[in-house]
């Protein structure tokens, strides 16, 4: 697992299909959007605001996550720094590549956070500990 310079993540725009008739926006993620293909689909939701997700890397496995509906911050750790990224849109996604401690924190009632995910769970691929990612990356 090599380290990750977090100045190339950012928020990605998802094509949006915004209706003639003013009937709404329809978004669609098809292959090109995404740099790996879609092996599993999950989602948060009814987290309380006070409640952090994530406190884990991935060995492997690329993420993209998606606020569906309302906000949340996505704070990004390749182990030397640190950078908190806003997802507030669903025509934004945030790609995660593997090698990246990240935590979930400040969601919004009644917001959703859709992932798509580049693999099946394994639960020897998550890092949990925070003193072993550092020491893998190297930092
Ligand atoms: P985890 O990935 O730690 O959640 P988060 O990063 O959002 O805080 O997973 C929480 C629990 O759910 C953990 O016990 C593993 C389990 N889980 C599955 O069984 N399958 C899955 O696809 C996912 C994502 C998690």
């Amino acid at each position: 697992m090599s380290y990750v310079n977090l100045t190339n993540i950012s928020l990605q725009e998802i094509p949006k299909i915004c209706d003639p008739e003013g009937r709404g926006n329809l978004s669609v993620i098809e292959k090109d959007v995404l740099p790996f293909d879609i092996k599993r689909v999950y989602y948060l939701y009814d987290v309380p605001s006070d409640s952090c997700r994530g406190g884990h890397a991935h060995k492997e496995l690329q993420q993209f996550l998606i606020a569906l509906s309302g906000s949340f911050d996505v704070v990004l750790d390749n182990g030397k720094h640190r950078r908190t990224i806003t997802l507030n849109r669903p025509n934004k996604g945030l790609l995660i590549p593997c090698g990246v401690w990240r935590e979930l924190e400040n969601f919004s009632a009644g917001s959703v956070c859709l992932s798509l995910v580049s693999e099946v769970y394994q639960e020897e691929d998550y890092i949990r500990d925070y003193d072993v990612f550092r020491s893998v990356v190297g930092a």
